[in-house]
């Protein structure tokens, strides 16, 4: 059986993050294999991205609740990772909160991409809040997930200008392109274990 470092990815929406770092896989940057992608919406745009490239894709349903998965569920998607024998939990637009089993069978191998400077304008619409709030700089953060919302130790984080014409669109779309830049260098670190964790504090290796 080989060793690669062995990736999954969960998402609800579009999926251009994971199309950034299917990419960066493809092309060597990050050492490791997407072992399985998975989404809690069936006809959500990463399932198609994934099939496209001929990666294990899969809709699990939800069940009964809008924020977070179900009992079943929660147990559908951890098995299916284990099945999978990921390494690494990346969550690229999965808009629900993950919760205790979940969180223990992956402990501290989770990360998540958030469209804001956190801890700065948590929760949905970011980019809108960071708009409405009047910051001059806002951008992304990519941070580990423990059982608070947006709210794990902080891996990396890229800033852009929030310029006078913005508009919510706008202000999203450069956020998007910053977290395309971003996220792929932050797994790559993480699956070259060029990363280490002192409580609040992560801490890069120069290579
Ligand atoms: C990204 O902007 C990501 O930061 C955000 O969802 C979008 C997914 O886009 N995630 C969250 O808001 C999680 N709290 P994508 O499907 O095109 O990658």
């Amino acid at each position: 059986m080989s060793n690669t470092f062995r990736i999954g990815v969960l998402g609800s929406g579009k999926g251009s993050n994971f199309v950034a770092i299917a990419d960066a896989v493809t092309a060597g940057i990050i050492p490791a294999e997407i072992a399985i992608v998975l989404s809690d919406v069936a006809d959500a745009g990463i399932l198609a991205h994934a099939r496209e490239r001929k990666l294990p894709a899969q809709f699990i349903t939800p069940g009964k609740f809008r924020t977070k998965l179900d009992e079943d569920a929660e147990r559908a998607f951890v098995a299916a990772l284990q099945q999978a024998r990921v390494d690494l939990v990346v969550l690229a637009g999965f808009m629900r909160v993950l919760k205790g089993d979940f969180l223990r069978a992956f402990e501290g191998r989770i990360v998540n991409i958030h469209p804001s400077l956190l801890p700065c304008f948590p929760g949905l619409q970011s980019w809108k809040q960071a708009l409405d709030h009047g910051v001059k700089i806002a951008g992304c953060t990519v941070h580990f997930v423990d059982a608070g919302v947006d709210a794990g130790p902080i891996i990396g984080q890229q800033s852009v200008p929030v310029l006078d014409n913005d508009t919510p669109e706008s202000l999203h779309q450069r956020i998007h392109a910053a977290e395309h830049d971003l996220y792929p260098k932050c797994v790559a670190a993480f699956a070259k274990k060029e990363i280490s964790v002192a409580g609040r504090r992560v801490f890069w290796k120069k290579s």
